[in-house]
């Protein structure tokens, strides 16, 4: 008896001849592992085959790969792995288990005035520093919505952390975004930019406050949480694929049907609220104080952090 060929790849299937698999490979299915995730119906119509032998072929492909995992420890080595930014307060930086993480969204909200910005400003500086000194050894992209960015303050903050002002500036790429489709495009068309420049932080602040503005009433609201949808999958795609932090900061509403305790909820719903992977409330409290409160982590409890706001930037 005729030993079976082992099926390395997709002319190895049966009933799979050389122009049966070029149309196949064709159709964008040029692996035997993207070739599994077919139902026999769907290449009975790329390849032409009937669905019995479509099925056939399919059930020999899945044979012959194997499903592609991570153990739990490697998983975790991975997350060791992952770095983070200090955020200049030790208390904060606890909060937060180490820092604000790559590979990952996080969001601060509060009113104005509470300190959102500000630190966005550290972070700026602080991810230029290198990972043995709490950084991400990269740039920067910042996206202003509200023309807010202040060089004065990336000076101030970069001179109290022994780095050249003129350099750290530098290494900060801002794009003011006036509409929407500014802001989206930026992401969308940031990946050149990314690489070439080394960036390690993206900032958006403010996230919502454009979406807000252009997509008034009840009408426009499904229209703008699509587009918030896709604009922050795009964000946490980047931010995957390039291992970098994202920072977002986000307004916030009185939600009236809070009657008792704090009515203050961040604004742009659920989307938002799926979207990132940690969430910070900030709240004034006395002169430059401000209380950092975690919402929202896969890993850390919830629990306050209380942090100041100095000239020389994010402090204990
Ligand atoms: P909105 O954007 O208005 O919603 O607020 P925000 O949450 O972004 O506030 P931001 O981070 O801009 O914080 C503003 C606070 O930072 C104000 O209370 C300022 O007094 C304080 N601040 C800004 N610059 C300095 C500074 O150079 N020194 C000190 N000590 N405080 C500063
Ligand atoms: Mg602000």
């Amino acid at each position: 008896m005729a030993k079976e060929k082992a099926v390395k790849e997709i002319e190895d299937l049966p009933g799979i001849g050389p122009t049966t698999a070029e149309k196949i490979k064709e159709a964008g299915y040029d692996t035997l592992d993207k070739l599994c995730s077919l139902a026999p119906h769907e290449l009975s119509e790329i390849s032409g085959m009937n669905a019995d032998n479509a099925k056939k072929a399919l059930d020999a492909a899945k044979q012959a790969t194997t499903i592609t995992y991570s153990t739990g420890s490697e998983v975790y080595g991975l997350r060791k792995a992952i770095g983070k930014i200090t955020t200049g307060s030790k208390e904060l930086n606890e909060l937060l288990g180490g820092g604000v993480e790559a590979r990952a969204i996080t969001e601060a909200y509060g009113k104005f005035s509470s300190g959102k910005t500000q630190i966005g400003f550290q972070l700026s500086v602080n991810a230029q520093l290198p990972p043995e000194a709490g950084g991400l050894g990269g740039s920067v992209l910042f996206i202003d919505t509200e023309g807010t960015f202040r060089p004065e303050r990336i000076e101030a903050i970069a001179k109290a952390a022994d780095l050249d002002p003129e350099k750290t500036l530098d290494n900060i790429f801002v794009v003011r975004a006036e509409h929407t489709d500014q802001q989206m495009s930026t992401i969308e068309r940031a990946d050149k930019l990314i690489r070439e420049k080394n960036i390690k932080l993206v900032v958006v602040d403010s996230l919502m406050a454009l979406f807000r503005s252009e997509f008034i009433g009840r009408g426009a609201l499904g229209e703008r949480q699509q587009k918030l949808n896709m604009h922050i999958h795009k964000l946490q795609n980047i931010a995957d694929a390039y291992g970098l932090a994202v920072y977002v900061t986000n307004q916030v509403m009185d939600n009236p049907a809070i009657l008792f305790g704090d009515p203050t909820t961040p604004v742009g719903g659920n989307i938002m609220a799926h979207a990132a992977t940690t969430r910070l409330y900030l709240r004034k409290s006395k002169e430059d104080k401000r209380i950092v409160r975690l919402v929202d982590s896969p890993n850390m409890p919830e629990g306050e952090a209380v942090i100041k706001i100095t000239t020389s930037g994010i402090r204990d």
